[in-house]
């Protein structure tokens, strides 16, 4: 087998896996493939603390299966430093599971500051930022981009999320319009899944166990 008939191969295989795990791989590195996708100028950190739920995503091997997913940042007044809190529910386990880590501006000294985030997971950290705010207004939504190099480097791993302040995003017809129009024009529709927010499954948590932190394992 010539070498290039194998590495098509290992990348076929490796986007034949992610189809059936349902999150998006694509050929290429990160800086190429999220080349044309807008980020917020601007940001302001501040303003984005807080507790977000998830609307919608692409799957993601971390978050498999995951419903009632929030995330909550918030500032860490010893260092400075913005921690997180993912939280989500797991229908199979009848259990919530949740991971934790840091996040921090990926060019701080921007002027202005864009929204390019670098989010890490436990004690690895990334130097390239991961976590692209594409457009935000701190109050109501949030749509985040991610592009993540797989283990192999010559493909990518993308995410989509729709954040919203409030477990059911607001209808103002100007923001619905506008989270299409992304949506249409940056991602792939066909991709993406609703997380489940309703009350009746979400609000039980006092009573579920965690499920222990290794279930879960964290993209980064
Ligand atoms: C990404 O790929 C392009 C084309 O192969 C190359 O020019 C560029 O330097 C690569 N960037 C990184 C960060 O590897
Ligand atoms: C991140 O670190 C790697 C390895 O140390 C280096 O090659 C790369 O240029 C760095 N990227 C940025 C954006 O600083
Ligand atoms: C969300 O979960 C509730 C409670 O289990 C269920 O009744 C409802 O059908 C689910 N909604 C969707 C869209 O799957």
């Amino acid at each position: 087998m010539s070498c290039s008939t194998y590495l098509q191969l290992t990348v076929m295989a490796a986007i034949l896996i992610a189809a059936t795990r349902g999150y998006i791989v694509k050929d290429g590195n990160c800086s190429l493939v999220s080349s044309g996708i807008p980020v917020v100028t601007n940001f302001d950190m501040e303003k984005y603390l807080g507790k977000w739920y998830e609307i919608e995503r692409y799957e993601q091997d971390f978050q498999r299966d995951l419903e009632c997913v929030t995330v909550e940042y918030s500032r860490n007044e010893k260092d400075d430093t913005i921690e997180f809190r993912n939280k989500g529910f797991s229908t199979e386990k009848d259990a919530f599971a949740s991971f934790s880590g840091t996040a921090r501006i990926f060019d701080p000294l921007g002027k202005p500051p864009g929204g390019k985030l670098i989010v890490s997971y436990g004690v690895k950290s990334s130097n390239e930022s991961n976590y692209w705010v594409v457009d935000t207004d701190y109050t109501r939504f949030s749509v985040v981009y991610s592009c993540m190099p797989m283990d192999d480097s010559e493909t990518v791993s993308e995410g989509y999320w729709l954040l919203s302040r409030t477990p059911e995003l607001t209808e103002e017809l100007q923001i619905t319009e506008k989270l299409k129009f992304l949506l249409n024009t940056y991602f792939i529709p066909s991709h993406v899944r609703t997380t489940n927010q309703t009350e009746s499954l979400c609000r039980k948590e006092p009573e579920k166990r965690a499920v222990p932190a290794t279930l879960v394992l964290p993209p980064f």
